[in-house]
């Protein structure tokens, strides 16, 4: 028999690709990746240790230094830099600016891709990320790529922000996330932009379960084929 499938979900931030990947992952009974909670990671680390974001030197030898795992529990998924429990300190507004900072760093991306390979390359992982279906896994057998409105987008991590107890302005909250799009939609390497092969879907007008349902139609017919 051959081996589970590769399932690389990209996207700007707030178009639904953490909650869909999760959804998605656990729908077909596969491990989901959430690569962006890498890059927060190495953020985080960079920050906490004082090393500029765009000290590409530093940035290299941090890499080197730190580990970053997943562990998955009653309490969900949980992420780990160097063995420390970092799931909410990572998810600030602040650590989302840092993460995009550090992640246009060719050293930083270079040792979260081989991380990402050597988590995923068994298949049966739905990774999610802004260059799983053009850098990391350009083979991956099925590819999605997500939308939604910048207005859309900011609303939804406005709402995420505010659950949790967080103090934010929506206004402010849209126009970070289309300065962090920009930022990774620009940047040298890996930018954020769709694989020629990926399935586009735009979920502005759409429900989570709309979404997952058409997610879990491509996966399975594709299954089909293995
Ligand atoms: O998906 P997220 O918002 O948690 O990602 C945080 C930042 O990390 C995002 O601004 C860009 C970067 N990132 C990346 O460059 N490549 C990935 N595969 C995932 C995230």
């Amino acid at each position: 028999m051959k081996r589970e499938l590769i399932v690389a979900v990209d996207g700007p931030s707030g178009s639904g690709k953490s909650t869909l990947s999760r959804l998605l992952a656990a729908a077909l009974n596969y491990i989901n990746i959430d690569t962006g909670a890498m890059y927060r990671s190495v953020g985080l680390a960079a920050h906490r240790a004082g090393v500029h974001p765009e000290d590409d030197q530093a940035l290299a030898e941090l890499c080197q230094s730190l580990t970053i795992e997943f562990a998955r529990s009653g309490a969900g998924e949980r992420v780990l830099l160097n063995g420390e429990d970092v799931s909410e300190a990572i998810r600030t507004p602040a650590m989302s600016m840092m993460a995009s900072r550090v992640s246009a760093c060719s050293a930083v991306r270079e040792a979260m891709g081989e991380l990402q390979k050597s988590m995923g390359e068994k298949g049966g992982v739905v990774l999610e990320g802004r260059d799983i279906g053009t850098v990391v896994f350009p083979n991956a057998e099925v590819k999605f790529f997500l939308l939604a409105s910048a207005a859309e987008r900011g609303r939804r991590r406005f709402e995420e922000l505010r659950a949790k107890g967080l103090q934010v302005d929506l206004q402010q909250t849209i126009a970070e996330v289309e300065e962090r799009d920009a930022a990774d939609s620009n940047r040298q390497h890996a930018p954020l932009v769709q694989a020629d092969d990926a399935l586009a879907i735009d979920t502005t007008s759409m429900t989570i379960e709309q979404v997952l349902q058409e997610m879990l139609r491509i996966v399975n017919s594709r299954r089909l084929q293995n």
